[in-house]
């Protein structure tokens, strides 16, 4: 895989890539690539004539410089199974030279970055906006695929290309899991094995959730039920949970009319790990 470290290296295969009008796709990452990654690979490969994947531990989405310091990175390796995996190139670029000395431009979907999952980190979306504006930029892919598992996330990139009128198509790829059910992450190489037996209580406070949404239960249960089953296992703490509009983001209450997005995040063993999922009322409500 040819690897780009520079804005330049990165403009220049970009564009070779592009050449004829080949479509080109961009997947973002911060590396620790595991099978969740491959998928959105996979994705990128069957929509796309070349695809360029990016690693970048963002500084500006970490809140905390602990968690900036403890992520995974396993560049060799990640390049290694790049090779392997059908990538055209891969953009290694270091944090001078995406935020060049004297940085000061930000972008922020202003109300999307406050609430939920950001409100409890402040900043992080505006970092995720920014870096992911710049890689755009950088790259100018027609399209750039994200997984689901970070709903927000994906709501916020959604969001910033509309109001930016970016050229680039946002495609959404389901979250990969492990057999007992837990959304594959690059934060889960950080999980001692009991902690990584117990961390399969989000995908099961997440699965009661949805078959309780299928029987028409109102909100509030859902809600209730995700938070008594993440309760029930001691080695995890419930950090947020948020059920939105899957259109227009907006909490819902009641009984669901339309599809909507459980949020979920809990702390287990000192990892911060975050699941989604969305539900549908039944068919009878909609
Ligand atoms: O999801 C991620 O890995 C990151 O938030 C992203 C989109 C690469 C931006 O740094």
């Amino acid at each position: 895989v040819e690897t780009c470290a520079t804005v330049a290296a990165m403009r220049a295969t970009a564009a070779r890539l592009r050449q004829g009008g080949r479509r080109l796709a961009l997947v973002p990452t911060m590396g620790a690539l595991h099978d969740g990654h491959l998928a959105l690979l996979a994705a990128a490969r069957a929509r796309a004539d070349a695809v360029v994947v990016s690693i970048f531990v963002n500084p500006t989405q970490f809140g905390d410089p602990r968690d900036l310091a403890l992520y995974p990175r396993s560049e060799a390796a990640d390049a290694a199974l790049l090779a392997g995996a059908g990538a055209d190139a891969l953009f290694l670029p270091a944090a001078a030279e995406i935020y060049p000395p004297g940085d000061e431009t930000i972008v922020e979907t202003t109300r999307l970055a406050g609430v939920f999952h950001g409100a409890r980190r402040p900043g992080h979306f505006r970092g995720v906006a920014t870096v992911v504006c710049k890689l755009f930029n950088i790259v100018a892919p027609d399209l750039a695929i994200f997984g689901e598992k970070d709903y927000q996330q994906l709501a916020v990139v959604r969001r910033l290309v509309r109001d930016l009128h970016l050229p680039v198509e946002i495609v959404a790829v389901p979250t990969v899991r492990a057999a007992d059910g837990l959304a594959l992450s690059s934060r889960n190489a950080r999980l001692a094995p009991e902690d990584r037996a117990a961390a399969a209580v989000l995908a099961r406070a997440l699965d009661r959730a949805q078959a309780l949404a299928a029987a028409g239960a109102p909100v509030e249960d859902l809600h209730e039920a995700l938070r008594a089953t993440v309760a029930a296992e001691p080695r995890a703490r419930l950090v947020g949970l948020d059920i939105v509009d899957a259109e227009d983001f907006a909490p819902v209450q009641g009984r669901l009319t339309r599809r909507a997005g459980i949020m979920l995040s809990a702390e287990v063993g000192g990892v911060l790990l975050l699941d989604q999922r969305e539900v549908d009322p039944p068919a009878g409500d909609r």
